[in-house]
């Protein structure tokens, strides 16, 4: 161990003669100042990810923009290998011209989200996706984002933000030390999922201008390259629909502790799943429909991502067998049950999942306290029911923008969801693979095996992609 140390200070030291100066400062610059790079202010550390070591220079809480309403807190970090700050320098065949950004939101329940530091910190063990990214030779730039508890971070505050930050590494283009900014890859879990497939449908759609131009944003494009989407949290306006055409008939809810459905709730899961068919269909996605019952090639398609998650398992050698709701003949996992499914996987929410009848879910104090499906309205048993703005609706959702005229979205996607998950249905990280590729798009989707409501558990495989489609 003390060898090991000895040989990391005289690495650090080599490598980064700055180390000894210098301790994290926030950067606290003039507004004025704001859309620019400072050059100086970094601090160069090394730090052990898996068996390597990586040396990489941060700058800590740049702020990104001019005007924000709430300026503590929309700053963000950049980390380049020290690699390449040296002539020739490369990780994993980057250099400092061609290296990916990776850009991963720490949003969470439409919280605010803070930037992500490199550490040893993840939960699924070892270097979190920062610090891999880093030893994996990307530039890693990671913006707080506001979120619903702040007193300006409600909707559509969060994708506000994100567009800001990418505007702003456009802007410091030149000033930038190392990183590609045509090749921005967003990533984040469920609302930060939700945040990330809204970065990459909506690049440079002009809804977004009049927001953007209040915080002070760069004027810049804010097209991004890739999007990696676990467990998505949106088409929130549609959402009960699908929850209800997977979870009806199951009336136990687990939000804490084991409760049952009211009558009101049940009457919502049976309206709603009876609704889903003729929303999906009205989506037009090219060979993928839903009868009247809820039968149909949808989904198949839907209880094929199962199946495929479960055969990868039974592969590795795990035992899928006994479930309830799988078929397994030998060796080939050859059919999924999605109502069995649903009794297996419990339900988490009661109906309506998201936009609730007492307007208080997150999703209902994302929109300011309000409802945002004319069903919660309808059927509201608040005190006051109200409804949200519909522009804060149509603008919080990716759907509204794929294929259309003047947006670019990203080329590449890469969306997952857990078998376990039951925060939203899989139809909606379903529809949002489908919609991107009936508009051209290469849309990576599928279920993995074993796992929750999670993201970032994949971290090689996550870059297995990202690298096939930088290099
Ligand atoms: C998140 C989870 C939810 O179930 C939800 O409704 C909204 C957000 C989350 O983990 O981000």
């Amino acid at each position: 161990m003390r060898l090991k140390l000895l040989c990391v200070s005289v690495l650090v030291i080599a490598l980064c003669p700055s180390l000894f100066a210098a301790e994290v400062q926030p950067f606290t610059p003039d507004m004025k100042d704001s859309q620019v790079m400072p050059p100086n202010n970094f601090i160069c550390q090394t730090m052990l990810a898996g068996n390597e070591l990586i040396t990489f220079r941060s700058w800590i809480d740049i702020p990104y923009e001019a005007n924000s309403p709430e300026p503590e807190y929309n700053r963000l970090n950049v980390y380049i290998p020290e690699a390449y700050f040296h002539d020739g320098g490369t990780i994993n065949g980057y250099n400092a011209k061609t290296a990916p950004i990776l850009m991963p939101n720490g949003v969470g329940g439409y919280m605010p989200g803070r930037q992500f530091v490199p550490a040893n910190d993840n939960r699924h063990g070892g270097a979190n996706i920062a610090l891999a990214g880093l030893a994996h030779g990307y530039v890693v730039v990671s913006p707080a984002i506001r979120g619903r508890t702040l007193a300006n971070g409600k909707a559509p505050a969060l994708i506000v933000d994100y567009k800001a930050a990418v505007r702003w590494l456009r802007h410091n283009k030149d000033k930038l030390p190392a990183g590609d900014t045509e090749k921005i890859i967003s990533d984040g879990l469920s609302a930060g999922g939700a945040l990330s497939s809204l970065l990459g449908a909506t690049g440079n759609a002009k809804e977004y201008e009049p927001y953007l131009k209040e915080v002070g944003a760069c004027e810049e494009r804010d097209d991004i390259f890739a999007s990696a989407v676990y467990c998505p949290i949106t088409d929130l306006e549609h959402a009960d629909m699908p929850y209800e055409w997977i979870f009806n008939g199951v009336n136990t809810y687990h939000m804490g502790a084991a409760r049952e459905m009211d009558k009101n709730m049940q009457e919502a899961s049976d309206a709603l799943k009876k609704a889903f068919p003729s929303y999906l269909n009205s989506l037009k996605l090219k060979g993928y429909t839903l009868d009247e019952n809820g039968n149909g090639t949808f989904r198949d398609f839907i209880e094929g991502l199962y199946v495929a998650a479960a055969q990868k398992a039974l592969d590795k050698g795990e035992n899928v067998q006994g479930l309830g709701w799988l078929t397994v003949e030998g060796n080939k996992v050859t059919g999924a049950d999605l109502a069995k499914y649903a009794v297996w996987a419990t339900r988490m929410k009661a109906a309506p999942a998201f936009d609730s009848l007492n307007m208080k879910s997150y999703e209902n104090n994302e929109f300011d306290d309000r409802h945002f499906t004319e069903y919660a309205f309808k059927h509201s048993t608040a005190d006051k029911p109200a409804m949200a703005d519909a522009e804060k609706i149509y603008i919080m959702n990716p759907l509204n923008f794929i294929g259309k005229d003047g947006v670019n979205a990203a080329k590449h996607w890469r969306i997952r969801h857990g078998v376990k998950d039951r925060d939203t249905s899989l139809a909606v990280p379903a529809i949002l693979a489908l919609k991107l590729r009936g508009a051209g798009y290469d849309a990576d989707v599928a279920a993995v095996w074993g796992v929750p409501h999670d993201g970032n558990y994949d971290l090689p495989e996550l870059f297995e992609w990202i690298d096939s489609i930088c290099k």
